[in-house]
């Protein structure tokens, strides 16, 4: 890598805080730089990556640059030859606090120090004869998971004529998943309650084939316009879009058949892909954050019709979020029951009504799931 491409990511190392995420810096950084080809915007990425995956070894005495040039040798050793790092050393991948909130295993840590996979949501039924058209592409599974497709290529998918025509989303497998043990029928009327830019949403609105409706809210009003943007490029008219903060006055009298609330948390099932938040999330922040999604889904709860479903999403994996706001949820409505959710990834497994989806296991985000019947 060069001097001057360990310099860039350097400088975007340097900018990078709590409040300015590397991975935004970084876009802005590469956007306002003319002359950047593709292949060396590239690189960069990898550096800065590399650095945030591996600044547990690192020598923070020594330059950025240094620690980025020994981050990325650490980097290769490790993508040639995972047990070039032992067991016992990949504790360093993470924070001592999160064995305190996390399961932590060998397993999930080798994920976070692997580069994340690709995936691509296929429009419903047309997996296959996507992955023939674009090429580089492997399919999860079978079945449910047929349109979610991993790849491998090179391409700038963003410039593909089948992205212009809505033929298929970037969205990471956990969360493909999310709409799919949501089950919504054609007809339904659904809301994703923290719609942000949308990705469920539409995702939603195809699985009901574009018939019915689906109420999208969030509180940042920038994010709903992108999710227009991208329901007008996939055709998807069944939605509705409403500002929401979050309070008990609903932005809808609706009652509805099925709510999602994908809810705001700490994201650490996101760590592969977005290494830099390792080291920015604090104890506090999943406390608080655990404390919005009971008020959240507290809130929503009111908007179910009877026999209407629950779910709740989540991007992370300690305990104080997920299973423990389920039980808080579970005992403050004894009206909602357990709604048990097919594993796509397991389909001999049991059905819970919680699901853990876990980055070694899946080969995406970390994920996890819960739902109840409103009875
Ligand atoms: C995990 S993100 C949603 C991602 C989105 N569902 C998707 O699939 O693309 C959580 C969203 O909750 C929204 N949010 C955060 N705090 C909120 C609050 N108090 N009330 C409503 N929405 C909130 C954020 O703006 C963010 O868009």
């Amino acid at each position: 890598m060069t001097e001057k491409i360990i310099h860039t990511a350097a400088e975007v190392v340097e900018r990078a805080s709590k409040e300015k995420p590397a991975d935004a810096v970084l876009r802005t950084e590469l956007r306002s730089r003319t002359g950047i080809s593709r292949e060396d915007g590239r690189a960069i990425s990898i550096a800065v990556f590399a650095y945030y995956r591996w600044h547990g070894w690192l020598n923070l005495k020594e330059t950025v640059p240094q620690q980025i040039r020994r981050a990325l040798e650490l980097n290769e050793a490790f993508q040639k030859n995972q047990l070039s790092v032992s067991d016992a050393e990949l504790l360093r991948a993470v924070p001592g606090w999160i064995k305190d909130c996390v399961e932590v295993s060998t397993g999930w840590l080798r994920a976070l120090q692997s580069e994340p996979a690709l995936w691509l949501r296929a429009r419903v039924g047309q997996g296959s004869e996507l992955a023939r058209e674009l090429g580089d592409c492997r399919s999860a599974g079978a079945g449910a998971l047929a349109d979610a497709l991993r790849y491998e290529g090179t391409k700038d998918l963003f410039r593909t004529p089948q992205f212009h025509g809505g033929r298929f989303e970037l969205q990471d497998i956990s969360s493909q998943v999310v709409g799919l043990v949501c089950d919504p029928k054609p007809g339904e009327t659904w809301w994703d309650a923290c719609a942000g830019e949308g990705g469920k949403t539409l995702h939603l609105g195809d699985l009901m084939r574009n018939k019915g409706l689906v109420w999208a809210s969030d509180r940042a009003a920038w994010r709903l316009q992108q999710l227009k943007r991208r329901a007008a490029r996939a055709g998807l008219f069944n939605y509705r879009t409403a500002l929401w903060t979050g309070a008990t006055k609903l932005p809808t009298k609706t009652k509805f058949d099925g709510i999602l609330v994908d809810a705001p948390c700490s994201g650490l099932g996101t760590w592969q892909r977005n290494p830099h938040a390792r080291w920015t999330v604090r104890p506090v922040d999943i406390v608080e954050l655990a404390e919005l999604q009971k008020r959240l889904l507290g809130n929503a709860v009111e908007a179910l019709k009877p026999a209407g479903r629950l779910f709740y999403s989540v991007c992370t994996l300690s305990r104080n979020e997920t299973s423990e706001v389920v039980e808080a949820i579970t005992k403050q409505f004894p009206k909602l029951k357990p709604w048990p959710l097919p594993n796509p990834f397991d389909e001999g497994a049991a059905e819970t009504n919680q699901l853990w989806l876990w980055p070694e296991k899946t080969g995406g985000n970390g994920m996890f799931i819960a739902a109840w019947e409103n009875g």
